[in-house]
């Protein structure tokens, strides 16, 4: 399968088209950014390691029904997918407290949840990808209620089988984001699952082992990469 244009690059990958109209390549890239691209670096081997993960990941999920757009791991930084035409909405599980969830509504880091939380945000750079409810996205035109209960239906199972899944690999997943799109009338999981979109807390130390430790300084991105890469494809 041959990369014949460039699609579109995003701050972690670029997509290609493929010589066929239904797939397209992305390939991950080692760019590092945070805060809508306002902290920007590079983490080594990130793209390697995150298409590892993301890889092993879809066809986990994928084993156990959810629909995804992997279609295989063609090399180190590339991966097969279906092409999508993406929903602009970003698809957010949260299991415990972190991140903009303690800094817009005051919980205190780590406080475990009562049930997830699934939110929806605004898929736009350029406004900051602002948080949103239903009837926000369904204004905007970017999906249907029917569309948006099967994204939070989705999310939700994806959870349960993540949470699971990362438990029994010492790790716990404390929040994580997802991007759906539509395939030929129906609906994919898209994008990547990678210590970039997740926060991963090791089981017994409480180690933030995921991009946090890119996005507050906290030394060791490149360890902490590899640790999860470690773990999920021991097993
Ligand atoms: P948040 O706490 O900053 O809202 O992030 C929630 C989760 O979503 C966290 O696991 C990181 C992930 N995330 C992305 O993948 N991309 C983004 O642009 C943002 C803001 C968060
Ligand atoms: N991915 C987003 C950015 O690059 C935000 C983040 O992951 O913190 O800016």
């Amino acid at each position: 399968m041959n990369k014949v244009t460039m699609l579109h690059e995003g701050k972690a990958k670029k997509v290609w088209q493929t010589d066929d109209p239904d797939l397209i390549i992305q390939e991950f890239k080692d760019d590092a950014t945070a805060f809508n691209n306002k902290k920007k670096g590079s983490i080594a081997d990130k793209g390697v390691t995150n298409n590892a993960i993301a890889s092993r990941l879809f066809t986990m999920l994928g084993e156990n029904g959810i629909p995804t757009h992997f279609v295989s791991k063609l090399n180190d930084r590339d991966m097969l997918c279906k092409k999508l035409d993406i929903i602009m909405v970003e698809v957010v599980t949260r299991n415990v407290a972190a991140g903009s969830l303690v800094r817009r509504y005051g919980f205190t880091e780590g406080a475990v949840l009562k049930q997830p939380i699934v939110e929806l945000y605004l898929k736009d750079d350029d406004l900051d990808d602002p948080l949103m409810n239903e009837a926000h996205a369904v204004e905007l035109g970017l999906a249907t209620h029917e569309e948006l209960a099967l994204l939070k239906e989705l999310a939700e199972k994806i959870n349960s089988l993540l949470v699971a899944w990362f438990a029994e690999r010492k790790l716990r997943l404390v929040d994580f984001k997802l991007e759906f799109g539509r395939h030929k009338g129906e609906i994919f999981l898209g994008d990547e699952i990678s210590p970039d979109t997740c926060r991963f807390w090791d089981a017994e130390s409480g180690e933030k082992l995921d991009k946090d430790r890119f996005r507050l300084d906290l030394g060791g991105v490149e360890d902490a990469y590899s640790e999860v890469k470690k773990r999920v494809l021991e097993q």
